[in-house]
């Protein structure tokens, strides 16, 4: 996730449990584009001993084709091409999410890449649509998929339009692993152990992607493997996340940066991770109105020094409104 799941916090998670096979921030990819060495030091500096997997994002076949071509003489684990992303910047330039607007040039795009990505997976991570969900669109992108061949598909139940907030729709994911031969991960609000059961066997998925809930709840890896193992469900108690919050602190702020700029960065992650410490955004607001570590952190330890589990999952929206 784009200025989230740096180095440092893929490395952070690991400490947790950490996922099987993590997929870094995503290269911007145009004409004059060169590789980031930060995005690029998740796969050459990997210590986590897990596959890290790099994702390109643009709309320009011959460029895309240079970047997994220079990608390959790297240690990555799999290349993966982002056709989900709805920010209007990316959007607007037909790149990610806005990409799905032209299948044409996915279709190029697609066969130019399977053809150069011969050292390690090639791998697409799509949303379900542009505007309201329909079946015989996301029909007619899977139809471009599997004409390809990915080694993995990844589908963000959700359209464009739809971004983070609405409900996601599971049932078009189950369609996809119906109709795709290749395993397929399926994404967007799984954000308890409980949830991540319930979505692998209503959609049939190979497995899933985890992204706000794992930011949120680090724990959740390991939680979801306890229970589909049948073990115990661990919850950390508020020490242990505060704990977590802290080296959140130290991992992905930079010393050379003063000290209200590192809580300006950190409360990028808090943001995620707020409503899961306190339902009534209470947490939030205390946090956001702090400049200095100690009064940041004082914050936090009004409502996490305490021995209590947690389990760090964010109120739906009926949840948000029964509380006001
Ligand atoms: C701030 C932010 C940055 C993101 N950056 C990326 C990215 O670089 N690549 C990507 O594939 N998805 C990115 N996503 C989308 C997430 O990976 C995921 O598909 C989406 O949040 C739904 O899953 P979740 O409910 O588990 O968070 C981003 C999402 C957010 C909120």
């Amino acid at each position: 996730m784009q200025a989230v799941t740096d180095h440092g916090f893929i490395h952070l998670l690991r400490r947790y449990g950490g996922a099987d096979v993590c997929f870094a921030e995503y290269f911007r990819v145009t004409a004059d584009s060169k590789l980031d060495r930060e995005i690029l030091r998740c796969a050459t500096a990997n210590e986590t001993g897990r596959p890290v997997v790099l994702q390109m994002i643009g709309n320009d076949v011959t460029h895309l084709v240079r970047t997994a071509k220079e990608l390959q003489k790297h240690p990555v684990a799999g290349i993966d091409l982002n056709l989900g992303c709805p920010a209007p910047r990316v959007f607007n330039k037909c790149a990610g999410g806005g990409l799905l607007r032209d299948l044409p040039r996915i279709d190029r795009i697609l066969g130019a890449l399977r053809e150069a990505i011969t050292e390690v997976p090639f791998t697409v991570k799509t949303r379900i649509g542009v505007e309201a969900a329909a079946l015989a669109e996301f029909e007619a992108l899977l139809a471009i998929y599997a004409r390809h061949e990915p080694d993995l598909l990844t589908v963000h139940g959700r359209t464009v339009r739809e971004m983070y907030r609405t409900e996601v729709h599971y049932d078009f994911i189950a369609h996809a692993v119906a109709v795709m031969r290749c395993p397929v991960l399926a994404n967007g609000n799984v954000d308890s152990p409980e949830t991540a059961l319930r979505v692998l066997a209503e959609t049939g998925a190979r497995g899933l992607m985890l992204g706000r809930g794992a930011i949120r709840n680090p724990w959740l890896f390991e939680q979801i493997r306890a229970a589909a193992a049948g073990r115990e469900v661990v919850e950390p108690t508020g020490r242990e996340v505060l704990a977590y919050l802290k080296a959140l602190f130290e991992t992905v702020t930079d010393e050379g940066y003063t000290e209200e700029e590192r809580v300006h960065r950190v409360k990028k992650h808090l943001n995620f991770i707020g409503l899961g410490v306190e339902p009534r955004s209470a947490f939030l607001d205390g946090m956001r109105r702090t400049r200095s570590r100690e009064a940041l952190f004082e914050v936090c330890a009004a409502y996490l020094e305490h021995d209590r589990p947690m389990r760090l999952v964010a109120p739906s929206v009926e949840e948000v409104n029964a509380l006001s």
